[in-house]
């Protein structure tokens, strides 16, 4: 029997899926309990990949984008929970939340005590129940964390009932590290810790799928399976890739050795190329970087820099902030108002098409703040650009049956131009076909928005903008 069991049980463990891992990145910076997921830190962060349904039987497998993230003082934790049936009745503190639509993390700060775990459940409408399941805990069966801030989509209702316009629902909490102070090794972490945990949601009336981070697998069953915890390790990164601190310390670092040829802050200079985010570049990783400065472009006047390691990898910090696209940064400025402007007063949409709506000579913008450096977007704002970029040159052409066309030039050769009209038709016209045809320079992009709008008006389309791409939300 008991050899039967151990057959049944180490086979069961041989179909086991591994733990999952995952890098909790520093939030580069204040991240706003609101339930809104809108700060550049959240987009930046890096989900922690699909849940898995350990006892799925039927119905739909909705997925859950959790993420994490830390400072000094707390670890911050984010559900995106994809639900078409939203319920929640539990408002009692310590309530049995699980019954309704509900997340929750389980805690293990000490690898090596894995046992010595913290639970939090929050459900949709704002109730928590909370556990310290250590062997130092004498207390009563729940437990009161010091500090805790969440806020969930249906936060403080009385009910949630499921309904028709159901998609998903959000929870966003900040739990204080002190919690955990008794069982992690360091306080707050240091770069490189390792702790243990799950993240768990649960699905409510309709459709209650139960489904996990990591996966939870026989002989193991049900959340409270501490050995089933993913494995997690604090960065002192932060999740853009670079450091914020070493950026500005290789800021000066660079300042002084590199602008003898390089521009100041990294713009071009007399005898160098600007570092910032206006090329395609020719070295894109930390390696390439790094190899580049180090020992210096051969065949170039980039000569090998004899800087310190540390050095080196703060001045690296420093090119890739330069680098960084406008989402990755925290552009200040009311989104709606933005979007206000982008629709109405800036008459963007005669020229940019953005989410399938609008016109297609400017090109279209719904991913730009993902492709561009918030430099970038602000300059091609402000600054006229007295020379079009190619494909964008503009055009006015009469034909030979008088028609007047006016838009930028796509394509051409000895017999034949495309125009892209401001009418958003794309015109082939054989030179047969044209009576007159003149080439304009400049631009039809307004770079004068700085006097057109006001301060907080382009402030605010340069928010709303730099939202725009990159995110699955
Ligand atoms: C004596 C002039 C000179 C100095 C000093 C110099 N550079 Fe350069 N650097 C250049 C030139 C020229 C290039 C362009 C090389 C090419 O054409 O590929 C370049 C290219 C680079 C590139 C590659 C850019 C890319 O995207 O491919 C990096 C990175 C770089 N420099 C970093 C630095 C840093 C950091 C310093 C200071 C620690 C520095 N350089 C000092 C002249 C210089
Ligand atoms: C009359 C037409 C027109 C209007 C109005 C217009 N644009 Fe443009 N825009 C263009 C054209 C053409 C380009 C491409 C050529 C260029 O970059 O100069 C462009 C380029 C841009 C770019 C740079 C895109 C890139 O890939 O780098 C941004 C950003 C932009 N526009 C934003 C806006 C915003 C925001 C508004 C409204 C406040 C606006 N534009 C209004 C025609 C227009």
């Amino acid at each position: 029997m008991r050899i039967l069991l151990f057959l049944l049980t180490t086979a069961a463990a041989a179909f086991a899926q591994p733990l999952k891992d995952y890098t909790i990145y520093r939030a580069p910076s204040r991240i706003v309990i609101d339930g809104t997921l809108d700060e550049a830190a959240w987009r930046n962060a890096p989900p922690v990949g699909d849940f898995v349904f350990n006892w799925f039987k039927t119905g739909d497998k909705e997925q859950t984008i959790a993420k994490m993230l830390w400072d000094d003082e707390n670890l911050y934790v984010s559900w995106h929970c994809k639900d078409r049936h939203i319920s929640a009745y539990e408002k009692k503190r310590h309530g049995p939340v699980s019954r309704d639509d509900c997340v929750e993390i389980f805690i293990g700060p000490n690898p090596a005590k894995v046992k010595n775990y913290y639970t939090f459940e929050i459900n949709a409408i704002g109730t928590m129940l909370n556990r310290c399941r250590t062997d130092w805990w004498t207390g009563p069966p729940t437990w009161e964390p010091d500090g805790v801030r969440y806020r969930t989509t249906y936060f403080g209702l009385d009910k949630k009932d499921e309904s028709e316009d159901d998609d998903h629902w959000v929870v966003e909490l900040a739990i204080p590290l002190m919690n955990f102070k008794r069982d992690a090794a360091n306080m707050p972490p240091r770069d490189g810790d390792h702790w243990r945990l799950n993240l768990n949601r649960i699905g409510g009336k309709t459709n209650p799928q139960a489904s996990s981070w990591s996966p939870i697998s026989p002989p193991l069953s049900g959340f409270h399976s501490p050995d089933a915890f993913g494995n997690v390790r604090f960065s002192h990164r932060t999740a853009s890739g670079f450091d914020s601190g070493e950026a500005e310390a290789g800021r000066a670092i660079y300042n002084k050795s590199c602008t003898q040829c390089h521009g100041l802050n990294g713009e071009a200079g007399d005898r160098a190329p600007a570092l910032g985010a206006t090329r395609r570049y020719l070295r894109q990783t930390n390696e390439e970087l790094y190899d580049a400065i180090k020992n210096g472009i051969k065949g170039t006047l980039m000569p090998a820099m004899p800087l310190p390691e540390g050095d080196l990898r703060r001045v690296i910090a420093f090119i890739r902030s330069l680098r960084a696209t406008a989402i990755q940064v925290e552009v200040a400025g009311d989104l709606a108002r933005g979007e206000q402007v982008f629709m109405a007063k800036g008459k963007c949409l005669d020229c940019h098409s953005i989410r399938g709506r609008g016109g297609l000579i400017g090109g279209d913008l719904s991913n730009i703040g993902a492709e561009r450096s918030l430099q970038v977007l602000r300059s091609a704002l402000t600054e006229p650009k007295p020379v079009a970029p190619r494909g964008f040159q503009p055009v006015r052409v009469v034909t030979n049956k008088g028609e007047r066309i006016h838009g930028v030039l796509k394509n051409h050769n000895n017999f034949s131009v495309q125009v892209l009209g401001m009418d958003n038709k794309l015109h082939l016209l054989t030179r047969e076909m044209i009576r007159d045809i003149q080439y304009e320079q400049e631009s039809l992009m307004p770079g004068t928005f700085d006097k057109s709008l006001s301060a907080a008006e382009l402030q605010d389309l340069l928010a709303f903008l730099s939202r725009q791409g990159g995110s699955r939300r």
